[in-house]
């Protein structure tokens, strides 16, 4: 028994796509949740997926910080295509939003130091009924090479999700003969998901850089928590196949957008951090409030995020006490120091914030004391004993997002023990299967 569990866990880490990019999740900018297909840019001139945009945007995310904080893809989504192919059978960017064409945008974005991603459609046409690449793919794969871009979302509409087992590998394949780095981010278990048919994920961590398992997150607490749900429930078979190279992606980061308070947005980064998700914004960089910028440049966060250990968390507890709307979570992620991150999450709408005591046991956590630091600051430094109740309190659909380091040499020896075992047969993942 031992040996097959070596085996596999020892098939599981080498079978992973290895073309040296999204070492830890990808961080960047997309247009889809925030511009979604505005294509008028007579009426919304500052909003229309055009050269503008890009451009604006660029700016902003090298004079902003938002670089420097490790946002540096630069993408655009659906609805930059002309609605018909040229004469010589290539994709043409929109002539009127996209005047200079895509290598001239991929020069700016460069310039800057960014990354430029781009999207298509495996199938027939992408979601919004421009051109896809089926029965094109190596002309397209060539036209993205000769236009110099850094990653491609490759998305599924158009398509029967049964061909995506074949066909996604062997886009990959030839994306990589190109010889040109380009991050593949994979729509295919999305589809399948919504399909009811089970996706291979082991094969889907083979040939894709990141993959978008379910539905498109919407602009509001109630899209936001049931992707929370939906990766909480399904953890067991999710989480085992994200590390280095290879990533869920619960899809965009809502935040500075419409639909969720700061407290709610808080919630959302913490999450994704446990979760080991892309960290992709989708909001207007111009306009966007200071709080919610903060929020996106907290640097002991995306630290979380990008932990070099590129293990994904889990809800490790979970508590409902007067239907969905009312629940109260632990979110938990081992770091590579042995230290763990951990996302009090609340789901209640009482007027006051809700205060709970935590045992270990609760949140999982090796015996032994513990600093405990506040990510979002709020509260100062705490020294906890795993003998002790933790006690917090959290806002209304809010969180309280702690790092806990442990001081003495049996809680770090526990937790690095805990951290070095394989992702495949997690001690952690075990104690949730028995929960739940
Ligand atoms: C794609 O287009 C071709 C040619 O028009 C057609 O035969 C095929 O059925 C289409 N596939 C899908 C999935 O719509
Ligand atoms: C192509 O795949 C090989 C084998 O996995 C890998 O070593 C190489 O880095 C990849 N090249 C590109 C450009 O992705
Ligand atoms: C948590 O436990 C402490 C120590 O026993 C106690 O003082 C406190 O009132 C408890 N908090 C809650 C919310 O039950």
């Amino acid at each position: 028994m031992l040996v097959t569990l070596i085996l596999l866990a020892g098939v599981s880490s080498t079978l992973a796509l290895d073309n040296g990019l999204a070492l830890t999740p990808p961080m960047g900018w997309l247009t889809w949740e925030r511009f979604r297909c505005i294509t008028d840019c007579k009426k919304y001139p500052n909003e229309c997926i055009s050269e503008n945009l890009i451009k604006r945007t660029a700016d902003r995310m090298v004079t902003d910080g938002y670089l420097d904080a490790g946002y540096e893809y630069l993408g655009i989504d659906d609805c930059w295509l002309e609605k018909t192919r040229g004469p010589d059978g290539r994709m043409v960017p929109d002539k009127e939003r996209f005047p200079n064409g895509m290598k001239a945008i991929a020069d700016y974005i460069h310039a800057k130091g960014l990354k430029f991603g781009m999207y298509e459609d495996y199938g027939n046409l992408t979601c919004a009924g421009y051109p896809g690449v089926l029965g094109n793919e190596r002309l397209d794969i060539q036209t993205f090479v000769d236009w110099e871009i850094d990653y491609l979302k490759l998305d599924g509409c158009y398509i029967e999700p049964k061909e995506m087992d074949a066909g996604y590998p062997s886009f990959g394949k030839l994306l990589n003969e190109t010889g040109r780095s380009i991050l593949y981010s994979c729509s295919w278990p999305a589809y399948q998901e919504d399909a009811k048919m089970l996706p291979d994920y082991g094969s889907i961590a083979e040939h894709c850089n990141m993959w978008r398992n379910w539905d498109d997150i919407e602009d509001s607490w109630a899209s936001l928590t049931k992707i929370m749900d939906w990766f909480g429930d399904n953890q067991e078979r999710l989480a085992k196949h994200a590390g280095p190279g290879h990533w869920n992606d619960p899809d965009m980061l809502l935040i500075g957008n419409f639909g969720l308070t700061v407290d709610q947005a808080r919630v959302q980064m913490a999450v994704w951090s446990i979760l080991a998700a892309p960290l992709l914004m989708s909001v207007d960089l111009d306009t966007i409030r200071p709080e919610f910028k903060e929020i996106l440049l907290n640097k002991d966060i995306i630290a979380v995020n990008q932990d070099p250990l590129g293990k994904q968390g889990l809800r490790v507890w979970k508590k409902t006490d007067r239907g969905v709307r009312s629940r109260l979570e632990i979110w938990s992620r081992s770091l590579h120091d042995g230290s763990h991150a951990l996302a009090f999450v609340s789901q209640r709408d009482d007027g006051i914030p809700y205060a709970a005591n935590f045992s270990a046991e609760d949140m999982q956590m090796a015996q032994g004391e513990y600093e405990v630091q506040d990510l979002y600051k709020d509260e100062g430094v705490r020294q906890w004993n795993s003998e002790q109740d933790f006690e917090v309190r959290i806002n209304p659909s809010g969180v309280k997002f702690y790092k806990f380091i442990p001081k003495t040499s049996r809680a770090a020896s526990q937790s690095s023990s805990k951290s070095e075992s394989s992702s495949v047969f997690d001690p952690v993942v075990s104690t949730v299967l028995n929960l739940s």
